[in-house]
């Protein structure tokens, strides 16, 4: 299998505004799980703690591997404010925004070679987002409004530009192998020396 090497390119960290408990689980679980597969380094749930989402991330991580950073309850302006002290970008993902298509937002983005934040929304984001304060590019995955899943996913396969669908994840104890047909899943036993056991 041809590895894949996102290791020199920016970080991206990925903050989930706006979530809300008893409506948003599935979804900002799936945000999460979007943001880890698809080569960002981090998830930060902004404002606010759920104890299901890090319970899943953190089983995921430890099955699957990482490394990826979660976080939760950090107020989303102390996030921003701290990420723009240490040199990073602050990507907004909305509708509204420069067209990742038409326009040369993504290139502008890449050409700083920053790490990044991408903030993504859940129900109407503050204003205060798409000021050059907080946003330092406001992208729009289209002018319709969808999915922030969706969103992310094509913002980070664009950026990465399809590498990360090739990431290795470290210390995974499951891994899939890829099969034209059927489920192929290997589990490692103790350390990656020790013989693999399908399951
Ligand atoms: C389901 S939308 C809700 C938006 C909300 N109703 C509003 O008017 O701001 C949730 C999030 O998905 C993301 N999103 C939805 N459509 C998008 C698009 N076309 N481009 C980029 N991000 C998008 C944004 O981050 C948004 O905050």
């Amino acid at each position: 299998m041809k590895a894949s090497n996102t290791k020199n390119l920016p970080k991206i960290f990925v903050l989930r505004w706006g979530h809300r408990p008893k409506r948003d689980l599935r979804l900002t679980t799936h945000v999460a799980l979007t943001a880890r597969a698809l080569g960002a380094s981090g998830f930060i749930l902004s404002d606010i703690e759920d104890e299901k989402i890090k319970t899943t991330l953190e089983k995921v991580v430890k099955n699957w591997g990482g490394p990826f950073h979660f976080e939760m309850g950090t107020p989303w302006k102390k996030v921003v404010k701290e990420w723009k002290a240490k040199g990073g970008s602050v990507v907004h993902l909305t509708a509204y925004g420069e067209n990742i298509e038409t326009s040369d937002v993504l290139q502008r983005i890449k050409a700083l070679n920053r790490d990044i934040l991408v903030i993504v929304g859940s129900q109407k984001v503050p204003g205060e987002f798409f000021s050059e304060n907080v946003s330092d590019f406001n992208v729009a995955i289209g002018n319709q409004p969808h999915s922030e899943c969706a969103s992310l996913a094509v913002f980070l396969d664009r950026f990465f530009e399809g590498k990360e669908l090739a990431k290795n994840f470290m210390g995974a104890k499951l891994i899939i192998i890829p099969q034209r047909r059927g489920k192929k899943v290997i589990r490692k036993v103790n350390s990656e020396s020790e013989i693999r056991k399908e399951i």
